[in-house]
């Protein structure tokens, strides 16, 4: 199946039609805490990283370039974490993009370690986040970090002290927004007593709306939610998915729809597909022009709901 590359779409060759309900798609840009303007197509940086999440990748030149051609692209949201790796993800941006452009927010994350391949061990201890977030500043030679993201809440340590934390590195400038992740409103709510949430990070695509009640928390107060495995993570989507009528209407890839139909779902949505392939990058961020049409919903709700 032929997909739309970035060239083609920045010479309009190849679109949808125009946008139909709920038609978000036309806000390209979303501003993260209220003042970081980020374009909603982001970037995933798990899968630079070796195999099971771990250690440095098998093509080490590759992920360099692709890290470096997702800016040139014009993706200036990467999202990483501390256990990516653990730590190849953060150095690999910084070797790549380091001085970095003007306006890329690099979101981390603290609070989940991976002693070994694809085993990881949640802590949400606060003295175990300041050591993460030291580790991450210096990592990614910065001297503070524009989105810091409780990558997950341990069940042994309430959620408050753990964001607690997080404020005080706030307080000390080492974070500009704190956002949380694998979360629901009743957590976010409890976290927003104690330090101001501007994101929140889960797992949702158009298989998986288990965090629907999330997304439209998000909405309803503006935060921005980032979407993790939204083109179906390793397991991909289903051969017989509703996104597969649009996909052949149109010629395009049904990973391209499933990032427009995230687009369009709620103008929060900030999708942070990843890859480690140069030309997945360049179908990924093409889909950031794609807009379905009034039939391509109306196909979608009669499958999927
Ligand atoms: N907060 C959390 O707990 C959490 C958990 C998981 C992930 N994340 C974050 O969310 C990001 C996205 O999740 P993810 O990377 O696991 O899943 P994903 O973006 O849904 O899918 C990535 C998979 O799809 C493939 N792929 C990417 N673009 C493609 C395309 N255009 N056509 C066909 N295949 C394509 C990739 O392989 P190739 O490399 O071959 O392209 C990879 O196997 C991660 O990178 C990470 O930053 C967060």
């Amino acid at each position: 199946m032929s997909a739309v590359t970035g060239a083609a779409i920045l010479a309009g060759a190849k679109v949808f039609g125009s946008t139909s309900a709920p038609g978000t798609a036309s806000n390209p840009t979303f501003k993260i805490g209220g003042d970081l303007e980020v374009n909603r197509l982001g970037f995933g940086a798990m899968r630079i990283t070796g195999e099971g999440n771990w250690g440095w990748p098998a093509d080490r030149e590759n992920a360099l370039k692709v890290l470096r051609h997702a800016v040139e692209l014009s993706v200036n949201l990467i999202d990483t974490a501390d256990a990516y790796g653990p730590e190849t993800s953060e150095l690999l941006i910084a070797e790549a993009l380091y001085p970095y452009p003007t306006g890329l927010v690099i979101a981390t994350k603290g609070g989940l370690t991976r002693p070994a391949p694809d085993q990881p061990v949640l802590n949400g201890r606060p003295e175990h986040l300041k050591q993460a977030l030291d580790g991450s500043l210096k990592r990614l030679r910065l001297e503070r970090i524009d989105l810091y993201q409780l990558h997950f809440v341990d069940p042994k340590v309430p959620i408050e002290e753990s964001v607690g934390a997080l404020k005080q590195m706030q307080d000390a400038g080492k974070i500009r927004h704190v956002g949380l992740s694998n979360v629901d409103p009743n957590e976010i709510a409890r976290a927003r007593k104690v330090v101001p949430i501007v994101s929140v990070q889960n797992r949702y695509n158009i298989e998986d709306r288990n965090s629907e009640n999330v997304l439209a928390y998000c909405e309803k107060e503006n935060l921005g939610f980032l979407p993790w495995f939204p083109i179906g993570g390793d397991r991909g989507l289903r051969p017989d998915n509703p996104l597969n009528v649009a996909a052949k209407a149109h010629g395009v890839s049904v990973y391209q729809v499933a990032l427009a139909w995230l687009l369009e779902r709620s103008p929060v949505m900030l999708p942070i597909p990843g890859t480690s392939s140069l030309a997945h990058l360049e179908e990924n961020v093409a889909a950031a022009k794609l807009h379905l049409t009034p039939e391509d919903w109306k196909a979608i709700d009669a499958i999927a709901g």
